[in-house]
């Protein structure tokens, strides 16, 4: 067996994030830039062939976990059929996807036949018309109807995931806790993290101490023990509620030390973290001809230079998050 993905810290990399296109078919503002900017040119961006290789390497690496993401993953056409595709391979236990869910309310059971095992949603308000004032499209149902159609699927669990900033969406905090109780959803809240042109520290983001806080006055609110494919939410349960609510803090307690994930970016970069700038260009030799032990290299290169933890207050992040896919 080939030594699995490791690093210089002693961590075992066997997910990977793979951002499939930078373009978004919502404009919200933590994510997308106020300016306007060039998105990639479809050349610039890998083939599924070329992605389908350098996932082939990865799991022949121990990559498990592949998740999907963008920008708007469904913003680029054939990404089911690139699905089933991964579906093949032997080893890679779990294809999620992180979406938008404006754009797959009538296909949850394509995407289940096509292999995904897991979909995470991201959605900031529960009120249609802040949705609008937030994204700046008027998609609120459609993502609604994705979240109902994802849970009666089965692809469980369902996993909702919610910014919050003060002056927008903070006073919302209750209301998604609360839709834990009468659904099996995970609904995860996320520390902002001021990345790429134009973003800087948030005066507004509210961070994990305080959600816990408000959390807590909702009633009995118990941890939950992590389990095998688990990302970096901490986890808890309001008593006697179907659902969970899950802590994503990595301004306020980074999860670096437990950190087993690899990025790859829509135009063919390693990105070993996803707060730096560090990356190793893969889709330069690929075109070059690299073969797979060439590729394998390159994924070892990318792992060992994955920094022990981020370092996000001192060092600015100039890459956009949708382009790194989060
Ligand atoms: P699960 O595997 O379902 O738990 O998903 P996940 O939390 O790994 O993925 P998702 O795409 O839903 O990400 C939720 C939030 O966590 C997003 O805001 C991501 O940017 C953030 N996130 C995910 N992985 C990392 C990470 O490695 N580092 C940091 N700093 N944030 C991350
Ligand atoms: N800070 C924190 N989370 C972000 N996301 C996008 N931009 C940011 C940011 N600046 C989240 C989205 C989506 C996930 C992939 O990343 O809400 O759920
Ligand atoms: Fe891993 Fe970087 Fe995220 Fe820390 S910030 S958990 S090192 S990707």
């Amino acid at each position: 067996m080939i030594h699995p993905l490791t690093d210089r810290h002693n961590r075992t990399i066997d997910y990977l994030r793979i951002s499939v296109t930078d373009r978004c078919n919502l404009r919200c503002g933590y994510c997308v830039p106020p300016t306007p900017f060039t998105h990639m040119k479809h050349k610039e961006i890998l083939s599924y062939e070329e992605l389908l290789r350098v996932v082939k390497v990865a799991v022949s690496l121990g990559i498990k976990k592949v998740r999907l993401t963008g920008g708007e993953p469904f913003a680029r056409k054939g990404l089911i059929p690139f699905m089933e595709q991964l579906s093949c391979l032997d080893g890679l236990e779990d294809i999620s996807v992180t979406t938008n869910g404006t754009l797959i309310s009538d296909k949850i059971d394509v995407l289940k036949k096509a292999g995904l095992t897991r979909i995470n949603i991201s959605l900031d308000t529960l009120r249609p018309e802040r949705f609008v004032q937030i994204t700046k499209e008027d998609r609120f149902e459609d993502v609604i109807k994705t979240l109902h159609n994802a849970i009666d699927a089965g692809l469980a669990p369902v996993k909702l995931n919610t910014v919050l900033l003060d002056g927008i969406n903070g006073d919302e905090l209750e209301d998604f806790a609360r839709l834990t109780l009468k659904h099996p959803i995970h609904v995860r809240f996320i520390e902002y993290m001021p990345i790429g042109e134009g973003t800087g520290p948030a005066k507004s983001e509210l961070l994990a101490p305080a959600i816990l806080k408000r959390l807590e006055k909702l009633g009995e609110l118990t941890p939950v023990t992590r389990d095998a494919h688990d990302g970096p939410a901490r986890r808890f349960k309001l008593k006697g509620a179907l659902g969970e609510i899950g802590l994503i803090s990595p301004m306020s307690n980074h999860f670096c030390a437990t950190c087993n994930r690899i990025r790859l970016s829509a135009d063919g970069h390693l990105r070993p973290c996803l707060l730096s700038d560090t990356k190793v260009s893969l889709k330069e030799p690929l075109r070059k001809g690299a073969d797979e032990a060439a590729i394998e290299q390159l994924f070892r290169h990318a792992a060992s230079i994955k920094g022990e933890r981020h370092n996000l207050l001192d060092h600015h992040v100039h890459d956009m998050m949708c382009a790194i896919g989060g």
